[in-house]
């Protein structure tokens, strides 16, 4: 028994100097597969627009495809729970946005996941307001109109959302509150779907994203009301602010890149420099700027501190303005 203790503790020295290697190695090839981003809403709405250009832009400068998961429901919540769980060797990331890690926190009573412990934050990619939309046969061409016709028929007007607690939500739950109207929420898996909804006229209107809407405004499909930001919006600078006739109405969409927490800081690293180099690409900045998107890219520490920063203030909005939660 004593002579096979020293053995043993060769055999053990031996696995542990085999592991470190195959640790190291595995991180010099990294990445040696393709990467998935998870984004947690239907394609078609920002979340995935964003996704799809980054991902191909910095899939040329990672030497390896990234692939894009839509793994939609719960208003992103399902999507942030997988990635959350993943493992965190830099094969799988995730598109955060304002609701998954800034609002559902306050929104939900339980979140099956911890949008500050459970992810690394890479960037912050860009920022934009939306815009409300309806289909152009409602009898309302003005928010003035809009909020006239939600007084007169009380909770018959419907609006379409991402989900609860993303951002389409709360562009309707102030309206209601600032608005002081009665309108219900129709939720469905992503922008994408919602908007859809309301050109085909099943729901009345919809705070959308410019990504999503825009391309549909120009084709006549939907018309635009006003945009959610605090001043004008480069992409139309006479559209109304909801904010001209609801003083302390804003909603801004933001979305970014994480990994899940325990990520290595060099893949963190390599992962930022590919990130902010994509979002620095002609193609994608001319894109990023047709669909209204403001484009960002800063520190993951820097993104760190905004994430927090806007967790807090989306949870003191949704508190002041009572808005039921989930
Ligand atoms: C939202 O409304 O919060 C999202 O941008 C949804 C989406 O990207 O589909």
């Amino acid at each position: 028994m004593k002579r096979t203790l020293p053995i043993l503790g060769l055999f053990v020295a031996g696995i542990a100097a085999v592991g470190t290697q195959s640790a190291v190695q595995a991180q010099q090839a990294w990445p040696a597969r393709p990467i998935r981003i998870v984004v947690p809403f239907a394609p078609g709405g920002s979340t995935d627009i964003v996704a799809r250009a980054l991902g191909a832009r910095a899939s040329e400068g990672l030497g390896q495809t990234v692939v894009i998961e839509n793994r939609a429901g719960a208003g992103g919540n399902i999507g942030a729970e997988v990635a959350a769980r993943a493992a965190p060797d830099g094969y799988t990331l995730f598109m955060g946005h304002v609701g998954t890690l800034a609002i559902n926190p306050a929104l939900y009573r339980k979140l099956p996941y911890d949008p500050i412990r459970d992810f690394s934050p890479i960037t912050l990619a860009i920022a934009s307001p939306l815009m409300l939309v309806v289909h152009p046969s409602l009898p309302a061409k003005s928010l003035k109109d809009v909020l006239a016709l939600a007084r007169k028929r009380p909770g018959q007007l419907t609006y379409a959302s991402a989900g609860s607690g993303s951002a389409s939500h709360l562009g309707g739950a102030l309206l209601e509150s600032i608005g002081k109207v009665d309108v219900l929420h129709v939720p469905y898996k992503g922008t994408g779907p919602a908007t859809m909804a309301v050109v085909g006229g099943e729901v009345t209107m919809m705070f959308s994203g410019q990504g999503t809407s825009w391309p549909l405004v120009n084709a006549g499909k939907l018309h635009a009301i006003a945009h959610t930001g605090a001043k004008s919006i480069p992409n139309a600078p006479k559209l109304a602010a909801m904010n001209d006739a609801l003083p302390g109405y804003e909603v801004i969409n933001w979305h970014g890149v994480l990994a899940p927490a325990g990520t290595s800081a060099e893949i963190i690293r390599r992962l930022h420099a590919e990130f902010v180099k994509a979002l620095g690409a002609n193609e994608v900045r001319a894109r990023f700027t047709e669909d209204g998107f403001q484009v960002v890219g800063n520190t993951p520490d820097e993104f760190a501190r905004f994430i927090a920063a806007e967790k807090d203030k989306w949870a003191k909005v949704i508190a002041g303005a009572k808005i039921p939660q989930e």
